[in-house]
């Protein structure tokens, strides 16, 4: 038995999808903990590209159980968009392989409208939020106002509470001057929604004391990264969750004491969608980047603002989630460049720096200070031995795990599965 936390160590789209569908192979159970579906992970098996949002990549996989915890803020409307996108794949998702924890949050479309209102709201302050409904979700959680998803087996209560809320809301977004929720409709496809996903609807943490108890394997999805911890990260440009390794036990039920091994997943480069600092950020790096077709969002489709990988980042990620071994993906990302640079410390008013400043504005006013690598310039998608690597991509990869503590165990040189290396 062995129960394994797999996060993103900078602000998400690190691969964790990809390297979640590798390590499948291995595993009896899926989990995901926190976040909802602003994430989107994607997976290439068999040529066929898949993104999921809600459901665990493990899904791909047959005869493996998929776990969407309590941490999780589900939107029911969007999961059934989802399932309905994989099932035209021809994943077969049934509850025999699909739990939901009946303590998950519902996202309801009127979430969504105070996402958007709030962004609005904001003006050039704005997070850059997915428009998910993801952070009024996690608020009416925490305030203590939620729908949890075990009302989606109790149509009549569900009805009920759902009325009542929209009645608030709508009062709201009256005030606001924000188009209002329509109520029936809402009603109506919300009810039908329930019906759909009730039979996959259990108490999960349950579920998985169980199946830990007869020897099976956990694997734990982070969704996001870090850097959006709503705690650890750059707040406030930050999602409404624990991203952070911790937030796989609290979303999950599942205790500290059980947990075997953490896996923090970083791109060789740096991305982040959404507003906030980026001390590495660079232009030449994102156009290089965009012009070959990468780095624009699975979720909301926009473009990735990019720049050098940043081990001050990397290494308190490392620290953070307890890192045993780092998963490095994307590395064929650099295979063009002549020189490649690492951000080692920052200089914030004269002063170097080797952990991220608490404040937004204090991370904003950091001066990276890099070190210069000679470029491999050699294309490494084809490589199937880390073996194989050419020595200039070994001494990046040597020199990355001095810096942050930690050492790689698996490599990515390209998005398939079998573009996976271990190392
Ligand atoms: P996640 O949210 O952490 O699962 O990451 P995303 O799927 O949002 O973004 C990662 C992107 O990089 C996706 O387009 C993946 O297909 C792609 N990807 C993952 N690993 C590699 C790799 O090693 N090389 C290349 N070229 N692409 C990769
Ligand atoms: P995965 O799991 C990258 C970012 C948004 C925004 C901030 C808040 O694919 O790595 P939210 O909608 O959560 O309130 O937005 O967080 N964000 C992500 N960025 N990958 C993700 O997920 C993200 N989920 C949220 O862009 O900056
Ligand atoms: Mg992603």
């Amino acid at each position: 038995m062995s129960n394994t936390i797999v996060v993103g160590a900078q602000w998400g789209d690190e691969g964790k999808g990809k390297i979640v569908d590798y390590l499948t192979e291995k595993t009896d159970v899926v989990v995901r903990a926190a976040g909802g579906n602003n994430a989107g992970h994607t997976v290439i098996s068999g040529g066929q590209k898949y993104v999921l949002h809600l459901i665990p990549s493990g899904i791909l996989w047959k005869d493996k159980m998929c776990v969407i915890g309590n941490g999780v803020v589900m939107d029911p409307l969007g999961l059934l968009e989802e399932i309905a996108k994989l099932r035209g794949q021809g994943v077969s998702i049934t509850p025999e392989n699909l739990l939901i924890s009946e303590t998950a949050h519902l996202v309801m479309p009127y979430h969504k409208g105070l996402d958007k209102a709030r962004e609005a709201k904001r003006g050039d302050k704005k997070i850059g939020t997915t428009g998910r409904g993801i952070g009024p979700a996690y608020a009416d959680k925490v305030e203590r106002d939620g729908l949890r998803t075990i009302l989606m087996t109790q149509p009549e209560v569900l009805e009920e509470e759902l009325r009542d809320r929209l009645a608030r809301h709508n009062a709201t977004f009256a005030e606001l001057g924000v188009d209002l929720v329509p109520v029936e409709e809402t009603v109506k496809t919300v009810l039908e929604a329930a019906k759909a996903l009730a039979p996959h609807i259990t108490n999960t943490t349950v579920y998985l004391h169980e199946a830990i108890k007869a020897g099976k394997n956990l694997l734990f999805e982070g969704a996001q990264g870090t850097y959006l911890d709503i705690d650890h990260g750059t707040y406030p440009f930050v999602t409404s969750s624990n991203t952070t390794a911790g937030g796989a036990c609290t979303g999950s039920g599942v205790p500290p004491r059980m947990i075997d091994k953490v896996v923090a997943v970083g791109k060789a480069y740096t991305t982040r969608v959404g507003s906030g600092p980026f001390v590495t950020e660079n232009e030449e790096i994102g156009d290089m980047l965009h012009n070959m077709g990468r780095e624009f969002g699975a979720t909301t489709g926009r473009a990735r603002r990019c720049g050098w990988l940043d081990a001050v980042l990397v290494r308190y990620a490392v620290m953070l989630n307890g890192a045993d071994e780092l998963a490095i993906t994307n590395l064929d990302g650099l295979d063009g460049l002549e020189t490649i640079q690492i951000c080692t410390a920052y200089k914030l008013r004269g002063k170097t720096i080797h952990y991220p400043p608490s404040t937004a504005a204090d991370l904003a006013a950091c001066e990276p200070v890099y070190e210069t690598h000679q470029g491999w310039k050699q294309d490494l998608s084809g490589i199937t031995n880390f073996a194989d690597l050419p020595d200039l991509a070994k001494a990046y990869l040597k020199r990355l795990e001095e810096l942050v503590g930690a050492k790689v165990g698996l490599l990515g040189v390209g998005p398939a599965r079998e573009q996976t290396l271990v190392a």
